[in-house]
């Protein structure tokens, strides 16, 4: 189990390629952009105002979090630490190291969060009781 803190991460800045009056792209590449394997992709979206989403950490997944539309406010807590980030930009990714507590919430209308993940879904990789979440990082200290 790795000690992971809040300054393990990061915004990461995406490729974009410009296409003058018809829009941009922006890619994200195995290895490359993230340091790790793409195993799952989803998306939130139709999140009704004053809605918070998260409110839970994993154990071993890394995620990278995007808002593709909109904009919503990512707070990340490792037990000691909090940092909020506010995601407004498409070219612009949030990389979750495991061990993160995470709350989003602020979300605009119309905001699609888009999530790349590590791993498959699996519910057993979740910690969803913050004291357990804060038993979780302090044996993982010890
Ligand atoms: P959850 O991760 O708790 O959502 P959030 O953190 O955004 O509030 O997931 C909500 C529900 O969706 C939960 O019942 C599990 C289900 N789900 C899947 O079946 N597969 C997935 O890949 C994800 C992310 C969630």
């Amino acid at each position: 189990m790795k000690k992971t803190t809040v300054y393990d991460c990061s915004i990461v800045e995406l490729s974009q390629h410009h296409s003058d009056r018809k829009g941009n792209i922006s890619v994200v590449e195995n290895g490359k952009t993230v340091p790790f394997n793409v195993k799952r992709t989803y998306y939130l979206y139709d999140i009704p105002g004053g809605e918070e989403r998260g409110a839970h950490a994993h154990k071993e997944l890394h995620q990278l979090i995007i808002a593709a539309s909109g904009s919503f406010d990512v707070t990340l807590n490792d037990g000691n630490v909090k940092r909020t980030f506010m995601l407004n930009r498409p070219y612009q990714g949030l990389y979750v190291v495991p061990g993160m507590w995470r709350e989003l919430n602020n979300f605009s209308s119309g905001a699609v969060c888009l999530v790349l993940a590590s791993d498959i879904y699996d519910e057993a990789d979740y910690i969803r009781d913050y004291r357990e979440f804060l038993e979780y990082k302090f044996s993982e200290n010890s």
